[in-house]
């Protein structure tokens, strides 16, 4: 199966030359996402961008790289291989066949999955829609509409199973996917962390650092789905998304180094008069973005995950490596809690539940480790500088709006704070109205080639290497309008 046609007007390995009604559902689609594209999409004008552009998902190279116009870049619709042997590997179907079709009885959960999965997708993308006038390097600005086009490319391959496996209501989510709007009053992105800002790129990298990994996460447990094309879809997006998870990384590494050699350079904490980001403010995003990304995990129980899971639509991040029964149905698990609630004393703790209605806090432990391993290279690179300050993960009961812990105020230690305190001190914890404009003061365009603002190291490498695809850093990634 799946020879990438790449003929067709809509670039795929879904045989969709077979199904005419489908086809012509997602060609009359197409112009409302490239109108989407054209007024929600990156803002700058530009000539052509040196993209990746996914054209098979085989390992023989799945991704074709070149300068493209971005309004021509074929967004594309890519399953991985399918194994036709494939079983389900959890919850009440285990062992049965994966399922091609979805079963009317899981239908409406499916497709609210699908939909709350798609919503993020085109949401990110408006969040970053003015960040291009702002990139520090051509090398950064390339690799901020590299995410944006993928990101792109992801909500095509959530509108395919829309369009191909849910009729008329799933072209009807899919045509709303292009109605919400990131921020907007009346009809806002569905999750609360796709309705905050990105305006600058601090905020950029906190969030492909961050958000996107939650994206990861959530992606690693639909991939696990027993309806097989969504845990396909799935499976390939993941492949794109360690591009933007190394953005993520690789972008804070560099803002920390910056700031660490103008810390030793000039033997001060206070940075500001250098032009660089403070160690305290690069503290204050962090807390900010992990924060707000914890949330989009959810309560610490659901019993609606544990419908998830059991029905099979949802699995558990790498399910096929758990040395459990996979059913979890007898089990127990400790989840986040706050205790002594009637005492008017409360305390953060944790509780037993069934480890079905558990799910949410599994997976977000499972985040909260992958986190930590940024926060390490971050430190390492502090350390290497000769540099005793830390940054740190907050506590998990740290501004939190959704959970257990939405109920309280706590600092980053995990210490119980009373209202009054909370507001005297989140500006020591939060980026402040201050911090935000010093910020976005440092924002000005660098579009020459192998030059790079003052408030970010360039890559390792740079110039003559550490670009994308074996290019130097130095390469004309982005050719502007
Ligand atoms: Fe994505
Ligand atoms: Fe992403």
């Amino acid at each position: 199966m799946s020879t990438a046609d790449y003929g067709e007007k809509i670039p795929n390995n879904v045989a969709l030359h077979e199904d005419r009604r489908l086809q012509r559902a997602l060609e009359s689609w197409q112009p409302d996402f490239l109108n989407w594209w054209e007024s929600m999409g990156p803002a700058l004008p530009t000539e052509d961008v040196y993209l990746r552009t996914a054209v098979n998902v085989g390992r023989e190279g799945w991704a074709h790289f070149g300068h493209v116009p971005m309004k021509d870049y074929r967004w594309g619709i890519f399953l991985a291989e399918r194994d036709q042997d494939r079983r389900i590997g959890f919850g009440e179907h285990k062992g049965e066949p994966a399922w091609q079709q979805v079963p009317g009885e899981y239908r409406a959960e499916l497709q609210r999955l699908i939909v709350i999965q798609g919503d993020t997708e085109p949401a990110s993308v408006e969040q970053q829609r003015n960040l291009g006038a702002t990139a520090p390097s051509l090398y950064d600005l390339r690799n901020l509409f590299q995410v944006n086009v993928e990101e792109g490319r992801h909500l095509w391959a959530m509108v395919y199973l829309l369009h191909a496996h849910f009729g008329r209501e799933g072209r009807e989510e899919a045509a709303e996917l292009l109605h919400r709007n990131s921020g907007s009053e009346d009809a806002p992105r569905i999750l609360g962390a796709f309705n905050e800002e990105t305006p600058d790129w601090l905020s950029f990298f906190m969030f492909t650092y961050f958000t996107d990994r939650d994206g990861k996460y959530q992606l690693g447990t639909l991939k696990e789905s027993a309806f097989d094309p969504l845990s396909r879809t799935c499976e390939f997006m993941l492949k794109e998304e360690a591009h933007h998870m190394f953005v993520g990384t690789t972008g804070i590494d560099r803002v920390v180094e910056r700031t660490a050699q103008v810390m030793v350079a000039n033997d001060t904490d206070e940075v500001a008069a250098h032009g660089a980001i403070s160690l305290a403010q690069i503290q204050k995003y962090l807390n900010f973005h992990y924060s707000v990304s914890l949330d989009l995990f959810g309560g610490e129980t659901s019993t609606n995950v544990a419908n998830y899971y059991t029905a099979g639509l949802k699995g558990r991040w790498m399910e096929g490596r758990r040395k459990d029964d996979h059913k979890l149905t007898d089990d127990a698990f400790l989840v986040d809690a706050l205790l002594d609630l009637q005492s008017g004393e409360p305390r953060i703790g944790q509780t037993e539940v069934a480890a079905l209605t558990g799910l949410n806090t599994d997976l977000r432990r499972e985040y909260i480790d992958d986190c930590q391993g940024g926060v390490n290279r971050w430190n390492k690179i502090l350390a290497a500088a000769g540099l005793p300050h830390r940054l740190k993960l907050p506590h998990i009961a740290f501004n939190r709006k959704v959970g257990a812990f939405a109920a309280i105020e706590a600092s980053p230690d995990g210490d119980i704070l009373g209202k009054d305190e909370w507001e005297r001190q989140q500006g020591k914890w939060l980026p402040t109205g201050t911090d935000k404009t010093y910020v976005r003061s440092l924002m000005r365009p660098v579009y020459e080639r192998g030059k790079i603002a003052a408030w970010i190291a360039p890559p390792r490498g740079a110039p003559s290497g550490g670009g994308i695809n074996g290019k130097p850093f130095d390469y004309d990634y982005v050719h502007l309008a």
